[in-house]
C-alpha cells in the first residue's frame, strides 16, 4: 500500500495534490511520501518481532539525506556500499553502530573512513579484502568487526543484472570455501568475526530462493560454531520484490518473509540483520513528468514526456515496467489510448513503455511514473546536459524540496577549461 491516491479526481502524494508540486518545483521531479516510507520500514521491523534484529535500510535505493534521516529517526540502521554513502549516513544523523558496510571492492581509503568514524560491521567479500582490512585496522590501532559474505549458489529467479547469489556472480565467497576463510579471518590481527552475511539478489518475487540460501547459512552457522567461531549475527541481505505491475500476482509480504526467517534461523539465537532497499523506498515515490508533445508516427503515437532515461534509467537498463498514470483521473469508462512513452534524449533506448494503454493525454498534462522511489533518483545522470532531477518529500499537507534542481549556470560552471587550451 502507498499514499499516492486520487482525491476529487487528482492524484495526491498524501494530502498534497501533485499539480501543486509541479507548479512550485517544475517537472520532471521525484516525489516521496514519509507515510509510505515509514509504513514500509515498520512492516519489516514488525515482521522480525520476537527476534533480536536490526533493519539496515539499503541506502543505495534512495540515499537522499532526508530519507536517511527519517530512517535513523525510526530506529533503522543502514547498509552502505561506499565512503560517500557512509558519510551521507553520518551527515543524516545515523549512529555509527547502526551502519554496515557492504561491497565487493571497498578501498583502503574507504575502510579508513569507516574505521575512524565507527562502524557496526564490514561485510567482507574476499581474502584480499580481509588482508587489506586487517592491515588498515592494525595501522589505526582498531578492531574491525566483520562478517564474511558467502555466495550460496542459489538462483534468485530475478533479472540477470541484479542476481548476485550464483557461483558465476562476483559477490561473496563460495560457501564451500567459507570455513577456510573464517579460519584465516580468526588468525588475522585487527579482525573480529561477528557473523555471516548473504545477499542473493534484488526484486525477488518468491520466498523459496531466500529459504534455500538461509538454510545453507543455518548449516554454516553450526559448522563455524563447531570450529570455535563466535557466530552471533546473521546479515540476510535485502531483495524482497515489490509489485511494479498491479495486475501481476504480488510478491510475498514482509510478514511472510519474517515468518520464514524465524522458521529457518530462529533457533540459532543470532541477532538478525536485513538490508531491504526497494521494498522500503520503491512504492514510496513517483516521478512526476509533463507531456511535451503527442506525436503521430507511421503506425503509433508517441507520448513525449519531459522525463527521460537520464532521470529514470530502469526501463532502458532492465526492461523494467513502471506504471504510468495520468495525474488527472480519467472519467470512468473512458477508452484508453495506446502510446509509446518516450523522453527527449537522443537515443531510441530512451523509451519508458511501448504500446502502453493510458487514458488519452494532451500536451501539458501531467503523468506519474509509479514505484520510482527506489533506484530512480540515485541512478539519475545529467546525460544530454539535462539538469539532475530534483526531489521533494511530502508529509501530510507539507512538502519540501530535499534536492533542488541545479540551475543551468550550476551546470555550466561545473566544468573548467584549462588555461593552456
Ligand atoms: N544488500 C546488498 C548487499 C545489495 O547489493 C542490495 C542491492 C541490497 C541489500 C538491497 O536490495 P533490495 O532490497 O533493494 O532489493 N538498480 C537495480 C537494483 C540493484 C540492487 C543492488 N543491490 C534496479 O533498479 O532494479
Amino acid at each position: 500500500m502507498d499514499h499516492f491516491l486520487y482525491r476529487d479526481g487528482i492524484l495526491h502524494a498524501e494530502d498534497v495534490p501533485l499539480p501543486e508540486i509541479a507548479a512550485a518545483v517544475g517537472t520532471p521531479v521525484y516525489v516521496y511520501s514519509v507515510a509510505t516510507l515509514t509504513r514500509h520500514f515498520r512492516l519489516f521491523d514488525e515482521a522480525l518481532q520476537g527476534m533480536d534484529h536490526l533493519v539496515c535500510y539499503a541506502m543505495k535505493a534512495n540515499s537522499n539525506l532526508a530519507v536517511v534521516r527519517l530512517m535513523a529517526d525510526l530506529g533503522a540502521g543502514v547498509d552502505v556500499v561506499s565512503a560517500g554513502e557512509y558519510l551521507k549516513a553520518r551527515a543524516a544523523g545515523m549512529p555509527a553502530d547502526r551502519i554496515v558496510f557492504s561491497g565487493v571492492g571497498k578501498t583502503r581509503a574507504e575502510m579508513r573512513i569507516a574505521l575512524e568514524g565507527g562502524i557496526r560491521q564490514f561485510n567482507v567479500e574476499s581474502e584480499p579484502e580481509l588482508h587489506a582490512l586487517s592491515e588498515v585496522a592494525t595501522e589505526l590501532g582498531r578492531t574491525a568487526p566483520i562478517t564474511i559474505r558467502v555466495n550460496p549458489d542459489v538462483d534468485a529467479k530475478t533479472h540477470e543484472k541484479i542476481a548476485t547469489g550464483k557461483a558465476e556472480n562476483k559477490f561473496g565467497i563460495p560457501i564451500a570455501r567459507a570455513r577456510g576463510v573464517y579460519a584465516l579471518a580468526a588468525s588475522l590481527p585487527g579482525i573480529e568475526v561477528v557473523g555471516i552475511d548473504v545477499h542473493i539478489g534484488s526484486q525477488l518475487t518468491e520466498l523459496e530462493p531466500f529459504e534455500i540460501a538461509y538454510g545453507k547459512v543455518a548449516e554454516l552457522t553450526r559448522a563455524l560454531r563447531a570450529d570455535g567461531h563466535d557466530i552471533r549475527r546473521l546479515d540476510l541481505g535485502g531483495g524482497l520484490g515489490i509489485p511494479y505491475e498491479r495486475t501481476n500476482t504480488a510478491p510475498p509480504l514482509p510478514i511472510e518473509y519474517g515468518d520464514m526467517v524465524r522458521r529457518v534461523l530462529g533457533d540459532l539465537g543470532c541477532e538478525i540483520e536485513i538490508e531491504p532497499g526497494r521494498l522500503i523506498a520503491g512504492n514510496a515515490g513517483v516521478l512526476l513528468s509533463e507531456v511535451i508533445y503527442v506525436k503521430q508516427g507511421e503506425d503509433r503515437q508517441f507520448l513525449i514526456v519531459d522525463a527521460a532515461m537520464n532521470d529514470l534509467i530502469r526501463p532502458s537498463m532492465y526492461a523494467a515496467h513502471h506504471d504510468i498514470v495520468p495525474v488527472v483521473q480519467p472519467e470512468p469508462g473512458q477508452e484508453p489510448a495506446r502510446y509509446d512513452v518516450v523522453g527527449p534524449v537522443c537515443e531510441t533506448g530512451d523509451t519508458f513503455a511501448k504500446g502502453r494503454e493510458i487514458a488519452p493525454l494532451a500536451q501539458g498534462d501531467l503523468v506519474a511514473f509509479r514505484s520510482a522511489g527506489a533506484y530512480g533518483a540515485v541512478m539519475a545522470s545529467e546525460y544530454n546536459t539535462r539538469p539532475l532531477v530534483p526531489e521533494v518529500l511530502v508529509s501530510g499537507h507539507q512538502f519540501a524540496v530535499i534536492r533542488p534542481r541545479p540551475t543551468f549556470d550550476d551546470l555550466v560552471k561545473r566544468d573548467t577549461i584549462p588555461a593552456w587550451l
